[in-house]
């Protein structure tokens, strides 16, 4: 941990471009450093990408439309359904327009940046955060995105694909979005798995069959589930754990694989976000990936 923190000066997680439209041409250098740092566990950071609200979206920054119980108003990429909202008639037809918007901004920063992953890239959910993080009532301790963390779907096992997200911070007031990055994966893994319960037997096949998952847990996504899990309930982890703070200023774009970066959201409101899913052979160097660092580590194939 010394060691980490002791570099910390030095060393940052943003990984910085220049780039002030979602369809930015980006110079063959730039592609291959978003690649690079990508998969060796950076954020990359646009300080000036900003996503412009119209003048009549300004009304949707407010908790007002969200959905008491639920973290994030979100869009589905297919049939474009929206959950987590409190809101008809216009409200919800202006989240809809505005965060599909912002998807297909997204798509574009992704195929201009790394065409390399473009025709393997799944376009995932959209989902816009309204509440404030800081202070916030978090029931469960697993919904706790202040605690130090890396992404897995509880319900939508994906069998070793990345998680690929991109996030702009569109805080009218221009207020930050304050971030904790933690430790590089091997060794937080390494910290955490050999402790982990196995999967019981038969259990992947009966969560699917009840619909409790859509398809079959693959020993990847159980391991991925309970490192999640047991990391956010270790709470002397979550005090003692190296970390970096980052900040996202009003008006930036970050793109990284969280299911690999180890990160916490601190402060900060209004945010939006889209996530991708990109298979581990697509990546330049699959051997990167959580997946195949979590193949050596336990000796076993984790995903068909
Ligand atoms: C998270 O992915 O844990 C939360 C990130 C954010 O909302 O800033
Ligand atoms: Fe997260």
């Amino acid at each position: 941990m010394s060691s980490f923190q002791s570099s910390r000066k030095v060393f940052s997680s943003l990984e910085p471009f220049n780039a002030t439209a979602w369809d930015n041409p980006f110079t063959s250098e730039d592609r291959e450093r978003a690649v690079d740092s990508l998969e060796g566990g950076r954020v990359l950071y646009f300080k000036d990408l900003r996503f412009a609200l119209e003048p009549a979206e300004k009304v949707l920054l407010s908790t007002s439309w969200s959905d008491a119980e639920a973290k994030n108003i979100s869009l589905d990429p297919v049939g474009g359904r929206l959950r987590g909202a409190n809101a008809d008639g216009e409200e919800a037809y202006g989240l809809e327009r505005m965060m599909s918007r912002y998807a297909s901004h997204a798509q574009k920063l992704m195929q201009g940046l790394v065409p390399a992953y473009a025709p393997a890239l799944r376009l995932g959910r959209t989902s816009f955060r309204p509440h404030e993080v800081e202070g916030r009532d978090v029931r469960s301790f697993r919904k706790d995105d202040r605690r130090l963390h890396v992404d897995a779907f509880p319900s939508r096992p994906n069998g070793g694909a990345r998680i690929l997200r991109v996030f702009t911070n569109i805080n009218p007031a221009g207020k930050d979005r304050v971030w904790q990055i933690g430790e590089p994966f091997e060794a937080y893994a390494g910290r955490f798995v050999p402790n982990l319960p196995r999967p019981l037997p038969g259990l992947a096949h009966v969560l699917a069959l009840l619909g409790i998952t859509k398809g079959i847990r693959s020993p990847y996504d159980h391991i991925m589930l309970h490192l999640h899990d047991r990391t956010k309930a270790d709470l002397k982890y979550q005090r003692e754990a190296p970390r970096q703070e980052v900040t996202f200023a009003a008006g930036s774009t970050w793109v990284v694989f969280t299911d690999q970066v180890l990160h916490a959201a601190m402060r900060g409101q209004f945010v939006l976000e889209q996530t991708f899913e990109l298979p581990v052979s697509a990546l330049r160097r699959g051997e990167r990936a959580p997946l195949r660092i979590l193949e050596r580590m336990t000796g076993h194939s984790l995903a068909a």
